[in-house]
């Protein structure tokens, strides 16, 4: 049975355990460029010991930002710069994973400590949004975006094959397409925000085709022999939550047969007012685990999986393969560490890179 220090092996890629750090934003960047914070970022938490660690929604064109402040990837200028963050993540042993997203009619935002709400129009530092349909997201995100034509649906699927073949030449080895939390793929898929009716739109089929039409543009220029993920919101917590579960779970099954290894399992975010469990631990677990058998692929997932015990215990109980660990690792880039440490795993300081572990194993029990 494995548990959460057990080995992970997908394709061609091994994991040193199943502790996996989800992408997380740090509105740093400037024009889509990586710096130092991002570098110092990225390498301190994979020396905490994960398996893997994903670069956070990294845009796959300017328009495809949250923020003026997101890492882009829509040209080869943005390479070098996360081809260094990638060797420093490689470097400490973890595998250097990367999310390529566009955030559609939810860009064009303040940073989170500046509102996080629309810039507003007239700022020139915004931009016309675009999404499936001109339907605004509401509260703090009014901003109505543009209709795609038929046209911006071909280049944003062409931008996001150009992205992944730019994030391979740059030494990622796990590539996770964001298509979860109300941005453009989830906003295809949800109804609530796809009124066309073209034929990327209305049924399940229709709503199913820009996120399956994607992914093959993907699957063509990324390697078969890495892994090739999603992040997808299955349950949107309005009410409706067995229908949505139940058409997820028939699209994850056609990702799959077109070529998705791995689903990295969240929630929609699509519309505001809904009623989300945030005090239940590990709350997604049991749709994690409902992902896994009835889709057929192996699945990671986050959201309030900060204890050790559940931590382990999702893994040992087959719930997830993968278990992602974001904001504890914020708070502490070596809770990996810790997280051996409580779970009296035999020599937990061999987590840390030797020029740590080497001082922590020597004095151990000297200052007790
Ligand atoms: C600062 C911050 C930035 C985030 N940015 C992203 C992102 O770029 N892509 C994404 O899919 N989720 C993002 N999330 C969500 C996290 O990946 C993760 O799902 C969330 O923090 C819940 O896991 P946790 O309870 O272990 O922190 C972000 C969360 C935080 C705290």
């Amino acid at each position: 049975m494995p548990n959460l220090f057990s080995p992970f092996t997908l394709k061609d890629v091994s994991l040193r355990n199943r502790i996996a750090i989800p992408p997380m934003c740090q509105y740093s960047a400037q024009d889509g460029l990586s710096n130092d914070w991002h570098q110092i970022h990225y390498a301190g938490l994979a020396r905490g010991g994960a398996g893997l660690v994903i670069v956070e929604a990294t845009a796959v064109s300017p328009e495809g930002r949250i923020s003026p402040e997101d890492l882009g990837l829509w040209s080869d200028d943005h390479i070098e710069g996360l081809a260094r963050i990638a060797a420093s993540i490689k470097a400490a042993g973890a595998v250097p994973g990367i999310q390529i997203a566009h955030a559609g009619r939810k860009a064009s935002a303040n940073r989170p400590w500046d509102g996080d709400d629309h810039i507003p129009e007239s700022d020139p530092r915004g931009w016309q949004t675009i999404a499936p349909s001109a339907i605004a997201y509401g509260e703090n995100l009014s901003r109505v975006p543009r209709a795609m034509t038929l046209a911006d649906i071909e280049r944003v699927k062409a931008d996001f094959a150009a992205a992944a073949r730019r994030a391979r030449q740059a030494g990622f080895e796990w590539l996770e397409l964001h298509y979860a939390h109300g941005y453009l793929a989830q906003s295809f898929f949800s109804a609530h925000s796809n009124q066309r009716d073209d034929q990327y739109g209305g049924s399940l089929e229709g709503r199913s085709r820009f996120p399956l039409e994607t992914l093959a543009a993907v699957r063509e220029v990324w390697p078969e022999n890495l892994p090739l993920t999603a992040r997808f919101g299955v349950i949107e917590y309005d009410g409706r939550d067995e229908d949505t579960v139940a058409e997820s779970i028939e699209l994850i099954r056609n990702m799959r047969k077109g070529g998705l290894d791995l689903l990295n399992v969240s929630a929609n975010f699509v519309i505001p007012d809904v009623n989300i469990p945030w005090a239940t631990p590990a709350f997604l677990a049991p749709l994690a685990e409902r992902v896994r058998r009835e889709a057929g692929l192996p699945v990671a997932s986050a959201w309030g999986i900060d204890d050790p015990q559940i931590a382990n215990r999702v893994v040992e109980d087959e719930q997830m393969d993968l278990v992602m660990i974001g904001r504890a690792h914020l708070a502490d880039p070596h809770y990996t560490f810790s997280l051996a440490k409580t779970l009296e795993q035999p020599r937990p300081t061999w987590i840390l890179p030797a020029p740590y572990a080497h001082w922590l194993e020597r004095y151990r029990g000297a200052a007790a």
